[in-house]
């Protein structure tokens, strides 16, 4: 098969990540045949640099006629302060996309079980989703400032609500059936209104699906202590937000956690959960399992290449296996190397 891949590297580590996703794809078009024609395209900080704009109108356009696209990172220190900020560019592409649903897996890995901080016994057959409502909430309402005051809102239509409720419900079937939906409906009126909705669609289109409901702020506290218990979590954007980072830590470092953002049809935008990570960039150090998983989640949803996502994911898991650890994992091996290491393994995975 042939696809054209949009690759947004963005700032920071984004494009040291993303240039072993571009080895992987290499790899896998070798070993299936398939040809992957990569297209680059300016986001965030670097786009803000060269076109004056963290979203231009030829990388949206390119996004648009491509099957599928692979992001980076974006974000840099020395936008703070500034009228344009990089994060505006990855925000807007996810509004234009339509994009309103964001995947995160979280399994943890059993050689990685010492990078933890979590004793090994809070790690155990942790395997969930986090669904994470991508395109409302607090990032996309009314705000503004003035010198002594400012203000966010957060604005939540039943719509809204209802079509990431149902692709939680979706895969939770394909899965162990149990959606945990969170909010703080103790306090907020968006939350009572999510609550409600989850319920109903939950009711009428999902009998099959065990739905419970949970508060934000315990929720935090359960994800580290007893994150085995969870299959499916939906949440609203600012607390997905949050939450994936703080889940990351089950899986040793948030440089394992891939995304995917859908919305209606195959194209999705893949992404590292991670960020631009100023403090290491530049330095070859970078973790970049979480693009290459990144890569396994967009040939699964926006391909349909099965076998070919597997093999990657198997691969990582052989890589890690075989103690290829990058520092964030408190080993030593540098970006390119645990590139290598996953490429390497990538002939025996695709094989098997
Ligand atoms: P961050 O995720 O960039 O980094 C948090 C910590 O994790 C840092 O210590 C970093 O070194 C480490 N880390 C992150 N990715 C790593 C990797 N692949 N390998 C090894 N270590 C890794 O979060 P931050 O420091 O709070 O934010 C930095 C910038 O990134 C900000 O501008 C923020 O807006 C942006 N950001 C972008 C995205 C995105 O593009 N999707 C996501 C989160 C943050
Ligand atoms: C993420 C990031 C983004 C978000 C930022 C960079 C806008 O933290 O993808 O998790 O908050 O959605
Ligand atoms: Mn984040």
């Amino acid at each position: 098969m042939s696809a054209l891949i949009a690759l947004l590297g963005g700032d920071g580590v984004g494009p040291e990540v993303c240039e072993q996703a571009v080895r992987v794809f290499e790899k896998l078009g070798e070993l299936y045949g398939h040809t992957f024609e990569i297209r680059h395209a300016a986001i965030g900080g670097a786009a803000i640099d060269s076109a004056d704009d963290p979203l231009p109108a030829a990388t949206v356009e390119l996004c648009r006629d491509a099957d599928a696209v692979l992001l980076g990172a974006v974000g840099h220190p020395r936008f703070d302060g500034h009228a344009l900020r990089p994060e505006a560019g990855l925000l807007r592409l996810r509004s234009e996309l339509e994009l309103f649903a964001n995947i995160r897996p979280i399994r943890t890995h059993e050689p990685l079980t010492d990078a933890s901080p979590l004793r090994a016994k809070h790690l155990e057959g942790v395997d969930l989703v986090v669904v994470r409502e991508l395109t409302g909430g607090l990032y996309y309402g009314e705000r503004g400032r003035d010198a002594d005051r400012a203000f966010d809102t957060c604005v939540y239509t039943r719509n809204e609500i209802a079509r990431v409720v149902r692709i939680a419900c979706e895969m939770a079937g394909g899965r162990r059936q149990l959606v945990t939906s969170v909010d703080k409906a103790n306090v907020l009126d968006t939350s009572r209104l999510w609550r409600e909705t989850a319920s109903a669609i939950a009711s009428d289109e999902y009998p099959g699906i065990t739905l419970e409901h949970g508060l934000v702020d315990s929720m935090a506290m359960h994800l580290v202590t007893r994150a085995a218990d969870f299959d499916v979590i939906v949440t609203e954007n600012m607390f997905g937000d949050i939450l994936s980072d703080e889940a990351a830590v089950l899986t040793g470092s948030l440089g394992m956690l891939p995304s995917a953002s859908l919305g209606i049809g195959q194209r999705g935008l893949y992404e590292p959960v991670h960020g631009s990570a100023p403090d290491i960039a530049g330095q070859g150090v970078a973790n970049p399992y979480a693009a290459i998983l990144s890569v396994a989640m967009l040939l699964r949803h926006s391909l349909a290449l099965q076998a070919e996502a597997s093999a990657v994911e198997a691969a990582v898991e052989a890589a890690v296996g075989d103690g290829f650890l990058t520092r964030d994992l408190g080993g030593v091996t540098d970006t390119a190397t645990a590139g290598s290491a996953v490429l390497e393994r990538l002939s025996t995975t695709a094989a098997a």
